[in-house]
């Protein structure tokens, strides 16, 4: 899986806004593999995008989905105060904090009918009985891990590849459980790091990801073993992305550091540090889609008025390195470093 791609580049399903189908198609065209995003959006949104899609591109490309969790029990009511706050001064509601399960029934639906080929998960795994679904329907099915134990229980449902997520990686980490602690408990691991850990427990196809974002990088993963390498950020500012003005601005500002936080989400996730980041990570409760749900309407208005300090300014920690122009010359830089690299390595022969 993977294995045939003319450049070992897959563009990271980015939901929210960024991931356009546009986007997708102009990675699968320079030769890499792209994924929408499912993500936030409803099964009819998700179809549009689907048949989109296909209409730019007679390439194959993915679809990925997250996996509902249960609802949460976390007091949200200090969170919700604050976010109050926000709301006002934009003149806006928050939106309600209520649980949903993003609509991830009709969207499996969806993704099955349309035979999309390959369909990642994040956030958990689907049921062994979906993957056999799958499989009987000529799909694969990726599953993002963040430990050796969630690839262990990837492994078990029966996934045909594996996106090893580092901690590097920007928004949120793919972690099946949200548990105490900034980064969402446990043991936190570097992109390299899991991807041995991991190949030393599973011989399925490893997608590498988090934090790449120089063609040296896909390289490196790719000599540790990876099939090919899941780039996010390096993408968040190419013309066909669908990331917002304020957005794209503070990625090109640079000088932010990124560090984890629920305060968007109720679930971790790196973004550049602003305001938010800074004044309400602390208090920010385990809440996930709850928080998200909460904070949705006014996050769209401080995009709208340009404010950097109230959005979801979500990237990996290399973002400063990221350039812009069309995928098609991203993808291109990538390569011609990817292969500086490989000329590099020629030295160990
Ligand atoms: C803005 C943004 C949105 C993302 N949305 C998703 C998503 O919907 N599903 C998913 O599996 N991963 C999502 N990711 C994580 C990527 O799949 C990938 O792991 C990450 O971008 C890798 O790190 P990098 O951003 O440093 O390249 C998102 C990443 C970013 C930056």
């Amino acid at each position: 899986m993977f294995d045939d791609l003319r450049f070992p580049v897959i563009a990271a399903p980015m939901a929210g806004g960024p991931t356009t189908p546009e986007l997708v198609a102009a990675v699968s065209a320079a030769g890499g593999f792209g994924f929408l995003a499912g993500g936030y959006l409803s099964a009819d949104a998700l179809a549009d995008r689907v048949a989109k899609t296909a209409e730019l591109t007679g390439e194959p490309f993915g679809v990925n989905l997250f996996v509902p969790g249960g609802a949460a029990s976390a007091d949200l009511s200090e969170h919700i105060e604050r976010w109050r706050t926000e709301a006002a001064h934009y003149g806006v509601e928050p939106g309600e904090p209520q649980w949903d399960d993003d609509a991830y029934a009709a969207k499996l639906g969806l993704v099955l009918e349309r035979k999309v080929p390959v369909v990642s998960f994040t956030f958990g795994t689907p049921s062994p009985e979906d993957v056999e679904r799958l499989h009987a329907n000529g799909s694969k099915v990726a599953v993002t891990v963040t430990t050796p134990t969630e690839a262990d229980q990837a492994v078990a449902v029966g996934a045909d590849a594996l996106v090893v997520q580092g901690f590097e990686a920007g928004a949120h980490r793919g972690l099946f459980a949200d548990e105490a602690g900034a980064e969402g408990g446990g043991a936190q691991y570097g992109v390299l790091s899991l991807l041995r850990l991991v190949s030393a427990r599973t011989d399925l196809p490893l997608v590498a990801t988090g934090g790449l974002v120089h063609g040296a990088d896909i390289a490196a993963v790719l000599a540790a073993g990876a099939v090919a390498a899941q780039l996010g950020t390096a993408f968040l500012r190419a013309d066909e992305a669908g990331t917002q003005p304020a957005h794209r601005k503070a990625l090109a500002d640079g000088g932010r550091p990124t560090a984890f936080t629920r305060a968007f989400s109720g679930r971790p996730a790196r973004s550049l540090v602003n305001r938010a980041v800074t004044d309400f990570s602390a208090t920010a409760p385990s809440a996930y889609p709850e928080v998200n749900n909460l904070t949705k309407p006014i996050r769209a208005a401080a995009g709208k008025a340009g404010d950097p300090e109230v959005m979801s300014l979500y990237a990996g920690q290399t973002y400063e390195l990221a350039g812009s122009g069309p995928a098609a010359s991203i993808v291109e830089r990538l390569q011609t470093e990817a292969r500086e690299a490989a000329t590099r390595l020629s030295r160990l022969r």
